[in-house]
Protein backbone atom coordinates (compact mmCIF):
# COMPACT_ATOMS: atom_id res chain seq x y z
CA UNK A 1 0.00 0.00 0.00
CA UNK A 2 1.18 3.56 -0.96
CA UNK A 3 1.88 5.52 2.43
CA UNK A 4 0.44 8.99 1.27
CA UNK A 5 0.47 9.75 4.94
CA UNK A 6 4.02 9.57 6.03
CA UNK A 7 4.91 11.48 2.84
CA UNK A 8 6.67 15.46 3.80
CA UNK A 9 4.10 18.23 3.26
CA UNK A 10 5.00 21.98 3.29
CA UNK A 11 1.58 23.85 5.46
CA UNK A 12 2.73 27.46 5.47
CA UNK A 13 6.20 28.21 7.01
CA UNK A 14 5.60 24.49 8.47
CA UNK A 15 8.04 21.48 6.94
CA UNK A 16 6.21 18.40 8.04
CA UNK A 17 7.88 14.72 7.72
CA UNK A 18 3.94 13.53 7.77
CA UNK A 19 0.68 14.20 7.83
CA UNK A 20 -0.50 12.58 11.29
CA UNK A 21 -1.37 15.57 13.19
CA UNK A 22 -2.29 15.90 16.83
CA UNK A 23 -5.83 17.09 17.46
CA UNK A 24 -6.65 20.20 19.47
CA UNK A 25 -7.78 18.04 23.11
CA UNK A 26 -9.54 20.16 26.12
CA UNK A 27 -7.83 17.39 28.99
CA UNK A 28 -8.92 19.87 31.59
CA UNK A 29 -5.37 19.32 32.99
CA UNK A 30 -3.69 22.13 33.86
CA UNK A 31 -3.22 23.07 37.40
CA UNK A 32 -5.74 25.10 39.37
CA UNK A 33 -6.39 27.97 40.53
CA UNK A 34 -5.01 29.74 37.88
CA UNK A 35 -5.60 27.16 34.96
CA UNK A 36 -1.41 27.19 34.30
CA UNK A 37 -0.36 24.44 32.25
CA UNK A 38 2.30 22.07 34.86
CA UNK A 39 4.42 19.13 34.09
CA UNK A 40 1.69 16.67 33.69
CA UNK A 41 1.10 18.91 30.57
CA UNK A 42 4.53 18.90 29.44
CA UNK A 43 4.96 15.41 29.87
CA UNK A 44 1.77 14.78 27.95
CA UNK A 45 2.98 16.86 24.79
CA UNK A 46 6.25 15.56 25.01
CA UNK A 47 4.82 12.15 25.03
CA UNK A 48 3.57 12.59 21.57
CA UNK A 49 6.15 14.94 20.07
CA UNK A 50 8.19 13.06 17.33
CA UNK A 51 10.24 14.53 14.79
CA UNK A 52 8.62 16.93 12.16
CA UNK A 53 4.91 16.00 13.60
CA UNK A 54 2.65 18.87 13.80
CA UNK A 55 1.06 19.03 17.02
CA UNK A 56 -1.69 21.42 17.61
CA UNK A 57 -2.17 22.05 21.62
CA UNK A 58 -5.39 22.34 23.31
CA UNK A 59 -7.98 25.05 23.40
CA UNK A 60 -6.79 27.65 25.65
CA UNK A 61 -8.60 30.45 26.72
CA UNK A 62 -7.71 34.09 25.85
CA UNK A 63 -9.52 35.71 28.67
CA UNK A 64 -11.08 34.15 31.81
CA UNK A 65 -14.37 35.29 29.70
CA UNK A 66 -13.82 33.03 27.05
CA UNK A 67 -13.40 29.72 29.95
CA UNK A 68 -15.32 26.75 29.37
CA UNK A 69 -13.97 24.29 31.28
CA UNK A 70 -12.25 24.29 35.16
CA UNK A 71 -8.56 23.23 34.80
CA UNK A 72 -8.52 24.45 30.97
CA UNK A 73 -5.06 26.28 29.82
CA UNK A 74 -5.45 29.67 29.55
CA UNK A 75 -3.04 32.25 27.37
CA UNK A 76 -3.87 35.56 29.65
CA UNK A 77 -1.84 35.68 32.52
CA UNK A 78 2.02 35.66 33.09
CA UNK A 79 1.96 32.33 34.85
CA UNK A 80 -0.09 30.59 32.15
CA UNK A 81 2.56 31.76 29.35
CA UNK A 82 5.43 30.30 31.81
CA UNK A 83 3.87 27.20 31.81
CA UNK A 84 3.23 26.78 27.90
CA UNK A 85 7.10 27.96 27.66
CA UNK A 86 7.70 24.48 29.08
CA UNK A 87 5.69 22.87 27.23
CA UNK A 88 6.61 24.44 24.09
CA UNK A 89 10.44 23.93 24.99
CA UNK A 90 9.54 20.17 25.37
CA UNK A 91 7.81 20.00 22.25
CA UNK A 92 10.81 21.83 19.79
CA UNK A 93 13.32 19.06 22.21
CA UNK A 94 11.75 16.18 20.66
CA UNK A 95 12.05 17.70 17.02
CA UNK A 96 7.90 18.18 16.25
CA UNK A 97 6.16 21.85 15.38
CA UNK A 98 3.22 23.35 18.27
CA UNK A 99 0.60 25.43 17.57
CA UNK A 100 -2.06 26.76 20.14
CA UNK A 101 -5.76 26.63 19.68
CA UNK A 102 -6.91 29.80 20.44
CA UNK A 103 -10.09 29.28 22.10
CA UNK A 104 -13.24 31.76 23.42
CA UNK A 105 -16.36 29.81 24.60
CA UNK A 106 -18.71 32.56 24.24
CA UNK A 107 -22.05 30.84 25.46
CA UNK A 108 -20.99 27.33 26.68
CA UNK A 109 -19.92 28.51 30.25
CA UNK A 110 -21.09 28.91 33.42
CA UNK A 111 -20.39 32.07 36.09
CA UNK A 112 -18.16 29.60 38.12
CA UNK A 113 -16.09 29.95 35.39
CA UNK A 114 -15.93 33.44 35.00
CA UNK A 115 -14.03 36.45 36.56
CA UNK A 116 -16.38 37.99 39.40
CA UNK A 117 -19.04 35.43 38.91
CA UNK A 118 -19.84 37.26 35.29
CA UNK A 119 -22.58 36.24 32.96
CA UNK A 120 -20.92 34.39 29.60
CA UNK A 121 -21.43 36.49 26.46
CA UNK A 122 -22.74 35.26 22.74
CA UNK A 123 -23.65 37.01 20.21
CA UNK A 124 -27.42 36.86 20.79
CA UNK A 125 -29.19 35.78 24.29
CA UNK A 126 -30.36 32.64 23.39
CA UNK A 127 -30.36 29.92 26.23
CA UNK A 128 -29.86 26.66 24.31
CA UNK A 129 -29.60 24.15 27.18
CA UNK A 130 -26.25 23.35 27.14
CA UNK A 131 -23.15 22.24 29.48
CA UNK A 132 -19.95 23.40 30.32
CA UNK A 133 -17.13 21.69 32.28
CA UNK A 134 -17.26 22.75 35.80
CA UNK A 135 -15.30 21.57 38.54
CA UNK A 136 -15.40 18.06 38.96
CA UNK A 137 -18.28 17.37 35.86
CA UNK A 138 -20.23 18.65 33.17
CA UNK A 139 -23.28 20.76 34.60
CA UNK A 140 -25.67 23.13 32.80
CA UNK A 141 -24.53 26.17 31.18
CA UNK A 142 -26.07 29.87 32.53
CA UNK A 143 -27.91 31.79 29.53
CA UNK A 144 -25.90 34.59 28.06
CA UNK A 145 -26.28 37.94 27.65
CA UNK A 146 -25.74 39.24 24.11
CA UNK A 147 -22.49 41.38 23.87
CA UNK A 148 -23.23 45.27 23.45
CA UNK A 149 -20.89 46.33 19.43
CA UNK A 150 -18.59 48.09 21.49
CA UNK A 151 -17.79 45.12 23.38
CA UNK A 152 -16.56 43.24 20.28
CA UNK A 153 -13.82 45.10 19.91
CA UNK A 154 -12.38 43.90 22.80
CA UNK A 155 -13.01 40.75 22.32
CA UNK A 156 -11.06 41.01 19.05
CA UNK A 157 -8.22 42.52 21.38
CA UNK A 158 -8.21 39.31 23.75
CA UNK A 159 -7.00 37.48 21.00
CA UNK A 160 -4.58 40.09 19.91
CA UNK A 161 -3.05 40.11 23.25
CA UNK A 162 -3.17 36.32 23.73
CA UNK A 163 -1.70 35.67 20.23
CA UNK A 164 1.19 37.63 20.98
CA UNK A 165 1.86 35.65 23.74
CA UNK A 166 1.77 32.93 22.25
CA UNK A 167 4.42 34.23 20.28
CA UNK A 168 6.43 35.22 23.09
CA UNK A 169 6.56 31.78 24.98
CA UNK A 170 7.72 30.40 21.73
CA UNK A 171 5.18 28.05 19.74
CA UNK A 172 5.50 27.90 16.04
CA UNK A 173 1.98 29.60 15.17
CA UNK A 174 -1.61 29.47 15.76
CA UNK A 175 -5.04 28.17 15.54
CA UNK A 176 -8.00 30.02 15.62
CA UNK A 177 -10.81 27.65 17.20
CA UNK A 178 -14.16 28.64 15.06
CA UNK A 179 -15.49 25.10 15.41
CA UNK A 180 -17.61 23.60 17.98
CA UNK A 181 -20.12 26.18 18.75
CA UNK A 182 -17.93 28.26 20.43
CA UNK A 183 -17.71 32.21 20.49
CA UNK A 184 -16.49 32.66 16.58
CA UNK A 185 -19.46 29.83 15.27
CA UNK A 186 -21.96 31.43 17.28
CA UNK A 187 -20.58 34.56 15.29
CA UNK A 188 -20.84 32.39 12.32
CA UNK A 189 -24.39 30.28 12.11
CA UNK A 190 -27.28 31.84 11.90
CA UNK A 191 -28.97 29.51 15.01
CA UNK A 192 -26.93 31.56 17.46
CA UNK A 193 -26.58 34.65 15.59
CA UNK A 194 -29.54 37.00 15.69
CA UNK A 195 -27.85 40.85 15.81
CA UNK A 196 -29.37 43.47 13.92
CA UNK A 197 -26.01 45.25 13.55
CA UNK A 198 -23.09 44.85 11.41
CA UNK A 199 -21.86 41.11 12.89
CA UNK A 200 -25.55 39.83 12.09
CA UNK A 201 -27.89 38.79 9.39
CA UNK A 202 -25.98 38.45 6.12
CA UNK A 203 -23.00 35.78 5.49
CA UNK A 204 -20.65 38.98 5.40
CA UNK A 205 -21.94 39.77 8.72
CA UNK A 206 -21.68 37.08 10.78
CA UNK A 207 -18.29 36.27 9.22
CA UNK A 208 -17.01 39.44 10.53
CA UNK A 209 -15.97 38.88 13.74
CA UNK A 210 -13.70 35.87 12.50
CA UNK A 211 -11.95 38.00 10.26
CA UNK A 212 -11.44 40.82 12.52
CA UNK A 213 -10.19 38.19 14.73
CA UNK A 214 -7.67 36.95 11.94
CA UNK A 215 -6.85 40.84 10.43
CA UNK A 216 -5.93 41.02 13.75
CA UNK A 217 -3.91 38.23 14.95
CA UNK A 218 -2.08 38.62 11.78
CA UNK A 219 -0.41 41.84 13.26
CA UNK A 220 1.43 39.23 15.41
CA UNK A 221 1.99 36.38 13.11
CA UNK A 222 2.73 35.98 9.07
CA UNK A 223 -0.47 34.37 7.73
CA UNK A 224 1.75 30.99 7.10
CA UNK A 225 1.63 30.60 11.03
CA UNK A 226 -2.09 30.77 11.36
CA UNK A 227 -4.68 28.69 10.95
CA UNK A 228 -8.36 28.12 11.47
CA UNK A 229 -10.58 25.58 12.61
CA UNK A 230 -14.22 25.41 11.16
CA UNK A 231 -16.91 22.76 12.04
CA UNK A 232 -19.88 23.15 9.33
CA UNK A 233 -21.27 19.77 9.72
CA UNK A 234 -21.43 19.73 13.37
CA UNK A 235 -24.10 19.96 15.14
CA UNK A 236 -22.21 20.08 19.01
CA UNK A 237 -23.44 22.82 20.84
CA UNK A 238 -26.82 22.71 20.11
CA UNK A 239 -25.28 24.37 15.89
CA UNK A 240 -27.48 25.06 13.34
CA UNK A 241 -27.17 27.34 9.81
CA UNK A 242 -30.03 27.74 7.50
CA UNK A 243 -27.33 27.51 4.58
CA UNK A 244 -23.44 26.13 5.60
CA UNK A 245 -23.06 25.50 2.31
CA UNK A 246 -23.11 29.38 1.59
CA UNK A 247 -21.51 30.74 4.58
CA UNK A 248 -18.28 28.25 4.43
CA UNK A 249 -17.78 28.59 1.41
CA UNK A 250 -17.75 32.21 2.09
CA UNK A 251 -15.22 31.98 4.95
CA UNK A 252 -13.68 29.64 2.94
CA UNK A 253 -12.88 31.69 0.23
CA UNK A 254 -12.07 34.90 3.01
CA UNK A 255 -8.87 32.62 4.34
CA UNK A 256 -7.71 31.85 1.03
CA UNK A 257 -7.27 35.42 0.51
CA UNK A 258 -5.46 36.07 3.26
CA UNK A 259 -3.38 32.80 2.72
CA UNK A 260 -3.36 31.41 6.02
CA UNK A 261 -1.43 28.38 6.92
CA UNK A 262 -4.07 25.80 6.74
CA UNK A 263 -7.43 25.56 6.77
CA UNK A 264 -8.50 22.72 9.42
CA UNK A 265 -12.13 20.67 8.54
CA UNK A 266 -14.14 18.80 10.94
CA UNK A 267 -15.44 16.06 9.17
CA UNK A 268 -19.24 15.28 9.61
CA UNK A 269 -19.11 12.75 12.40
CA UNK A 270 -20.90 9.84 10.85
CA UNK A 271 -19.23 8.15 7.81
CA UNK A 272 -20.96 7.83 4.13
CA UNK A 273 -24.16 9.45 5.59
CA UNK A 274 -25.22 12.65 3.40
CA UNK A 275 -27.19 14.81 6.15
CA UNK A 276 -26.40 14.36 9.67
CA UNK A 277 -29.20 16.47 11.73
CA UNK A 278 -30.23 18.34 8.73
CA UNK A 279 -27.00 19.93 7.84
CA UNK A 280 -25.43 19.37 4.69
CA UNK A 281 -21.90 17.89 4.93
CA UNK A 282 -19.45 20.64 3.85
CA UNK A 283 -16.67 18.56 3.89
CA UNK A 284 -13.05 19.18 3.93
CA UNK A 285 -13.28 17.93 0.15
CA UNK A 286 -15.70 20.75 -1.31
CA UNK A 287 -13.86 23.38 0.44
CA UNK A 288 -10.12 22.05 -0.92
CA UNK A 289 -10.88 23.62 -4.21
CA UNK A 290 -12.02 26.66 -2.94
CA UNK A 291 -9.56 27.11 0.04
CA UNK A 292 -6.97 25.65 -2.41
CA UNK A 293 -4.47 25.82 0.25
CA UNK A 294 -3.66 23.19 2.97
CA UNK A 295 -6.76 21.30 4.04
CA UNK A 296 -5.87 18.90 7.57
CA UNK A 297 -9.40 17.02 8.14
CA UNK A 298 -10.67 15.78 11.32
CA UNK A 299 -13.48 13.38 12.71
CA UNK A 300 -13.58 9.55 13.20
CA UNK A 301 -10.51 8.65 11.28
CA UNK A 302 -8.37 5.09 11.59
CA UNK A 303 -5.51 4.66 9.57
CA UNK A 304 -7.02 3.22 6.24
CA UNK A 305 -9.42 5.99 5.88
CA UNK A 306 -7.02 8.60 6.40
CA UNK A 307 -4.60 7.03 4.05
CA UNK A 308 -7.32 6.98 1.48
CA UNK A 309 -8.29 10.59 1.80
CA UNK A 310 -4.97 11.74 1.42
CA UNK A 311 -4.09 9.91 -1.11
CA UNK A 312 -6.94 10.83 -3.32
CA UNK A 313 -5.68 14.26 -2.89
CA UNK A 314 -9.24 15.48 -1.37
CA UNK A 315 -7.07 16.95 1.42
CA UNK A 316 -3.54 16.84 2.56
CA UNK A 317 -3.09 16.12 6.17
CA UNK A 318 -5.56 14.67 9.02
CA UNK A 319 -5.93 15.05 12.61
CA UNK A 320 -6.78 12.28 15.49
CA UNK A 321 -8.27 13.04 18.35
CA UNK A 322 -9.51 10.29 20.49
CA UNK A 323 -6.43 7.58 19.11
CA UNK A 324 -3.94 9.86 20.32
CA UNK A 325 -5.34 10.26 23.20
CA UNK A 326 -4.77 6.88 23.86
CA UNK A 327 -1.63 6.13 21.99
CA UNK A 328 1.18 8.77 22.24
CA UNK A 329 2.77 7.06 19.77
CA UNK A 330 -0.08 6.96 17.20
CA UNK A 331 2.30 8.52 13.88
CA UNK A 332 4.75 5.25 14.45
CA UNK A 333 1.78 2.58 15.38
CA UNK A 334 -0.21 3.83 11.74
CA UNK A 335 2.85 3.73 9.61
CA UNK A 336 4.24 0.15 11.11
CA UNK A 337 0.58 -0.96 11.41
CA UNK A 338 0.49 -1.61 15.00
CA UNK A 339 -2.77 -2.29 16.66
CA UNK A 340 -4.16 0.78 18.97
CA UNK A 341 -4.65 0.95 22.50
CA UNK A 342 -8.61 2.02 22.71
CA UNK A 343 -9.47 4.91 25.03
CA UNK A 344 -11.03 5.22 28.38
CA UNK A 345 -13.81 7.80 28.02
CA UNK A 346 -14.19 8.82 31.51
CA UNK A 347 -10.59 9.39 31.74
CA UNK A 348 -10.80 12.47 28.96
CA UNK A 349 -11.94 15.31 30.52
CA UNK A 350 -11.46 15.06 34.68
CA UNK A 351 -8.69 13.43 36.57
CA UNK A 352 -4.36 13.07 37.23
CA UNK A 353 -2.10 10.97 35.57
CA UNK A 354 -4.65 7.77 34.88
CA UNK A 355 -6.02 8.21 31.17
CA UNK A 356 -3.29 11.20 30.58
CA UNK A 357 0.09 9.76 31.01
CA UNK A 358 -0.36 6.43 31.30
CA UNK A 359 -1.12 5.42 27.62
CA UNK A 360 1.88 2.82 26.89
CA UNK A 361 3.42 3.28 23.39
CA UNK A 362 4.07 -0.02 21.27
CA UNK A 363 7.51 -0.35 22.82
CA UNK A 364 6.75 -0.75 26.12
CA UNK A 365 4.20 -2.91 25.32
CA UNK A 366 6.55 -5.83 23.95
CA UNK A 367 8.84 -5.07 26.67
CA UNK A 368 5.90 -5.88 29.09
CA UNK A 369 5.24 -8.86 26.68
CA UNK A 370 8.80 -10.07 26.97
CA UNK A 371 9.38 -9.63 30.55
C1 LIG B 1 -12.06 17.33 21.52
N1 LIG B 1 -12.16 18.16 20.38
C2 LIG B 1 -11.66 19.43 20.44
N2 LIG B 1 -11.69 20.23 19.33
C3 LIG B 1 -11.11 21.45 19.34
O1 LIG B 1 -11.12 22.12 18.32
N3 LIG B 1 -10.49 21.91 20.48
C4 LIG B 1 -10.44 21.19 21.62
O2 LIG B 1 -9.83 21.61 22.60
C5 LIG B 1 -11.08 19.92 21.63
N4 LIG B 1 -11.12 19.16 22.76
C6 LIG B 1 -11.53 17.85 22.71
C7 LIG B 1 -11.40 17.02 23.83
C8 LIG B 1 -11.75 15.69 23.76
C9 LIG B 1 -11.54 14.82 24.96
C10 LIG B 1 -12.28 15.17 22.56
C11 LIG B 1 -12.65 13.70 22.45
C12 LIG B 1 -12.45 15.97 21.46
C13 LIG B 1 -12.49 17.58 19.07
C14 LIG B 1 -11.27 16.87 18.49
O3 LIG B 1 -10.25 17.79 18.16
C15 LIG B 1 -11.62 16.07 17.21
O4 LIG B 1 -12.14 16.93 16.24
C16 LIG B 1 -12.63 14.98 17.53
O5 LIG B 1 -12.22 14.21 18.63
C17 LIG B 1 -12.85 14.07 16.35
O6 LIG B 1 -11.66 13.42 15.99
P1 LIG B 1 -11.39 11.87 16.43
O7 LIG B 1 -11.38 11.80 17.91
O8 LIG B 1 -12.52 11.08 15.84
O9 LIG B 1 -10.07 11.56 15.80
Amino acid sequence: MSNQLFTPVRVGAFNLAHRVVLAPLTRMRSEMPGNVPGPAMVEYYEQRATPGALLIAEATFVSRQGNGGYGSPGIETDEQAAGWREVVKAVHAKGATIVLQLWHVGRVSHTSLQADGGVPVSPSAIDAGLFALLEGKPGPATPPRALKTGEITEIVEQYRAAAQRARAVGFDGIELHAANGYLIDQFLQDSSNKRTDRYGGSVENRARFLFEVLDEVRQVWSADRIGVRIGPSNSFNAMHDSDPEALFSYVAAGLRDRKIAYLHVIEPRVKGSAVINDHPPIAAANLKPIFVGPVIAAGGFNAKDAEAIVSEGKVDLVAFGRHFIANPDLPRRLREGVPLNPYDRDTFYYGGVTGYLDYPTSGELETAAVA
